[in-house]
């Protein structure tokens, strides 16, 4: 293949993507961090492409969501039980939500006070939280969940389906069915208590606790115990077949598939198992104590995310997007984002991860993938904006993250060589298991690694404007 595959989405959204002008941009960047005074948490953690998402002030270390969904009337209930820990004094803070009806709110099972403004809902508690008090937070809710129109056009969030709904949230949809501190910096533990009417099921993120049937409705009970980005969690509705098995490392498996997709899918969510192994060969030790997949039937979405434990598809996904949402689970996942910005650390990585399985599998070598990119002409969309800087959150899932972010990983394995270029993507999934990075750590991560100076190259393939190597067409 001289072009690598892409999520089918990526290419119809390129239809789509809008940059945002320059001067939008500035704004943004302008607005951020976004900062509050005193001891009023803030109202973003400063992130520069999405300046309201998550807040400042606390971390939440749990989320318990309890949720009910009729498809007929897609109508959701739900009470969210978050503890935290205030990092500050705090006499407000914010959640991130949007839309749905708030019919109760608690700080410490007493009463608090609460103002909405878009995806902000400041919570004023009776009492100040001293600095380093754990807290909980519970929100009652209802109504028609909806999903968000992210800055590219594309959905996120609750999606409808015809018999469910698809549930995904990045990078932002997690605030349109639960309350949250809505940014992949604020890693949780997570419980879901799902019903159901008896004929759906309702997968979520981890192991599954057990179910229940009663009375025309199935409650499902799903953990997930390392640590989370909230836009990774999901409670997807649909009709299911449902396997579930135990992998020979003891991984719990759940696949739940669209009976619809279900031909195309089964041979390709059969190779999971040996996917992860391999993947596991190379990255490490796979990161989570549950696998699996859900594959959904979702026409409006055009893409699949690599929801923790078990990614979630818009349709029957081929061998290749298995390969890369996995590969997420290590690049994404366990290793999160510290900004949007960074966003090649997952999409380059997980591209990356398609070339080597191809190389090692039968198919192209990473360095024929390269070569075929690159022999793209200067004036290529591939070329439009640096993978190190997309400029905005219109960009983050542009094919430079992508496919530039994969050939900066190439060209950084063959400066460096094979031995050390593997050490290093085992360094990194090692040293921020569970945990965040930036693009920056990883530079001097592989610098150290690898023993060698690597400043020029990602300037050049991280950074530089227009084709390296080529003088950028004006
Ligand atoms: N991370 C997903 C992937 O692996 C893409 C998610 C796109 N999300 C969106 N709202 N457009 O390719
Ligand atoms: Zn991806």
């Amino acid at each position: 293949m001289t072009h690598p595959r892409r999520r089918p989405a990526l290419l119809r959204r390129e239809a789509v993507v809008a940059t945002v002008p320059v001067a939008v941009a500035a704004l943004l960047t302008a607005a951020g961090p976004a900062t509050a005074a005193g001891s009023v948490g803030a109202p973003g953690v400063g992130d520069p492409y999405f300046p309201l998402a998550g807040n400042g002030g606390y971390h939440v270390s749990h989320y318990g969501l309890t949720l009910g969904y009729e498809p007929s009337s897609r109508h959701l209930t739900g009470k969210a039980v978050l503890t935290a820990r205030a990092t500050q004094r705090l006499t407000r803070f914010d959640l991130d939500f949007k839309g749905l009806k708030i019919t109760g709110l608690t700080v410490d099972h007493v009463k608090a006070g609460y103002k909405r403004d878009g995806q902000e809902l400041a919570v004023t508690p009776a009492r100040p939280l001293r600095k380093g008090q754990t807290f909980r937070v519970t929100v009652a809710y209802n109504g028609t969940p909806g999903p968000v129109t992210d800055p590219d056009g594309s959905l996120d969030g609750w999606i409808p389906t015809d018999d469910g709904a698809f549930v995904a949230g990045e990078p932002q949809g997690a605030m349109t069915w639960f309350p949250a501190n809505n940014h992949p910096l604020d890693k949780s533990s997570y419980d879901f208590t799902i019903t159901v009417p008896e004929d759906r099921t309702a997968v979520a993120n981890g192991v599954l606790l057990g179910q229940r049937t009663k009375n025309g409705r199935t409650t499902f009970r799903w953990r997930q115990t390392e640590p989370m980005a909230a836009y990774l969690a999901t409670a997807t509705v649909g009709k299911f077949q449902v396997r579930q098995y135990t992998t020979r490392d003891g991984l719990k498996v759940y696949d739940a598939v669209d009976p619809r997709e279900a031909s195309a899918a089964t041979p390709v969510l059969e190779r999971l198992p040996s996917v992860l192994e391999w993947e596991s060969r190379l990255f490490g030790p796979y990161p989570f104590r549950a696998a699996g997949s859900i594959v959904d039937r979702a026409p409006n979405v055009g893409y699949a995310l690599e929801t923790q434990t078990r990614p979630v598809y818009d349709r029957a996904p081929d061998l290749s997007t298995l390969v890369h949402e996995s590969a997420h689970q290590w690049f994404g996942d366990s290793v999160s984002l510290t900004s949007w910005k960074d966003i090649w650390l997952n999409e380059g990585f997980a591209t990356y991860a398609e070339w080597l399985y191809a190389e090692q599998h039968g198919g192209d070598s990473a360095q024929q993938t390269f070569d075929g990119l690159y022999a793209t002409p200067a004036d290529d969309g591939l070329w439009e904006f640096p993978p190190g800087d997309p400029g905005s959150g219109a960009n983050i899932f542009g094919t430079p993250v992508y496919a530039r972010g994969a050939m900066t990983l190439h060209v950084l394995r063959t400066a460096v060589g094979d031995r050390a270029f593997f050490r290093i993507l085992r360094a990194w999934a090692t040293a921020h298991r569970h945990g965040n990075g930036t693009t920056a750590q990883f530079e001097r991560l592989a610098e150290r690694e690898s023993g060698h100076d690597l400043g020029a190259l990602f300037q050049t393939w991280l950074y530089g404007q227009g084709k390296p190597g080529e003088p950028s067409p004006s």
